[in-house]
C-alpha cells in the first residue's frame, strides 16, 4: 500500500476541513499529527475517532506563527512516528470583512501571520529532513477560490492566500530536484460541522447561483483532493492549484 508507513502533519487538523483531511489520510494508513492551537478537546476527539477506527494519530499543540513552536510541533510528530512525509498547511485565521479604507494594517497582519508565516514556519521545519532523506515528500497548501474571485469581502484573507499561492510556486520550483512536490487545493465555500458560517443566506444563495454544479463542496471532497495530491498517483504534479469549485472557478 502506497501510504503505509507514511507520516503526515495536518495543521488545524482538529476541526473543519483539516479534521476531514486527518481522517482521510489515517484511513489509508498514514500516521497523522493532528495539530491544533487552542481547542485541545477537539483534537483529542479526532485522535480518539481515528484510533477507534484502527488508525494512528496524535494531537499536537502549537502556535505556528512562532518559528520555535512550529519546529516543536514537527519534532513531536517526528519523535512519535518518524520524519514527516506529508505536510498539509491548513490552519487559518478568521478575518474581518471591511472595505479597503476601513481597514488598518492590524486587520491585515493576523491573516499573513497565520496563513503565510505559519506555512513558512512549518515548511522550514519539515523540509530539511525531507531533503536529507532523499525519499521525496509532499507539501499541500490550502488556498481558496477567493484568489480567483476578487471582492472587498476578502481583502486581507485573499491577499494572504495570494501570497501563499506565490510562495507555493516558488517552493515547488526549488524543491523539484528533491522530488518534493508542493501543491495547492482551493475549495469554494465549504460548510463544516463545527463552525457557524459568518455569511448571510442572501450571500450564500448568490454564490450558489454561480456554481455550475449547483451545490457547495463537501469537506470530504476537499480531503480526497488533498489525499490525491499526497499520493503516488500525483507524483509528477507540482506547483498546481486544484480548485474545488463545481465549475465556478476554472484553471
Ligand atoms: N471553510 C471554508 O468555506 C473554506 C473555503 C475555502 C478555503 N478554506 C480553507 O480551508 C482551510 C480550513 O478551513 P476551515 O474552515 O476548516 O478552518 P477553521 O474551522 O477556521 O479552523 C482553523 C484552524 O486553524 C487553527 N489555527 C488558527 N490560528 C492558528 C495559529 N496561530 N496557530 C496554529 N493554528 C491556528 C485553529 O486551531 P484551534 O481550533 O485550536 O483554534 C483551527 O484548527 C483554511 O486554510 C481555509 O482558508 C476554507
Amino acid at each position: 500500500m502506497e501510504f503505509e508507513g507514511r507520516v503526515a502533519l495536518v495543521t488545524g487538523g482538529n476541526r473543519g476541513i483539516g479534521m476531514e483531511i486527518a481522517h482521510t489520510l489515517a484511513r489509508v494508513g498514514v500516521a497523522v499529527g493532528v495539530h491544533y492551537r487552542a481547542a485541545e478537546e477537539m483534537a483529542q476527539d479526532v485522535v480518539a475517532a481515528i484510533q477507534k477506527a484502527g488508525g494512528r494519530a496524535m494531537a499536537v499543540r502549537g502556535d505556528i506563527r512562532d518559528r520555535g513552536e512550529a519546529a516543536a510541533v514537527v519534532a513531536a510528530v517526528t519523535n512519535a512516528y518518524g520524519p514527516v512525509d506529508i505536510l498539509v498547511n491548513n490552519a487559518r485565521q478568521l478575518g474581518v470583512k471591511k472595505k479597503f479604507l476601513e481597514l488598518s494594517w492590524s486587520d491585515y497582519e493576523p491573516q499573513f501571520d497565520v496563513i503565510v508565516k505559519g506555512a513558512f514556519n512549518c515548511c522550514q521545519a519539515v523540509l530539511p529532513s525531507m531533503i536529507e532523506r532523499g525519499r521525496g515528500g509532499r507539501v499541500i497548501n490550502m488556498l481558496s477560490t477567493i484568489t480567483e474571485e476578487p471582492s472587498w469581502r476578502w481583502h486581507a484573507y485573499g491577499a494572504a492566500k495570494g501570497a501563499l499561492l506565490q510562495m507555493t510556486r516558488h517552493l515547488a520550483a526549488e524543491m523539484g530536484p528533491h522530488n518534493i512536490t508542493v501543491n495547492m487545493v482551493s475549495p469554494g465555500f465549504t460548510r463544516t460541522v463545527d463552525r457557524q458560517t459568518p455569511h448571510g443566506d442572501e450571500y450564500l444563495q448568490d454564490v450558489l447561483a454561480h456554481i455550475p454544479m449547483g451545490r457547495f463542496v463537501r469537506p470530504d471532497e476537499v480531503a480526497k483532493a488533498v489525499a490525491f495530491l499526497a499520493s503516488d498517483q500525483a507524483s509528477f504534479i507540482t506547483g498546481a492549484n486544484l480548485p474545488l469549485s463545481g465549475g465556478k472557478v476554472m484553471n
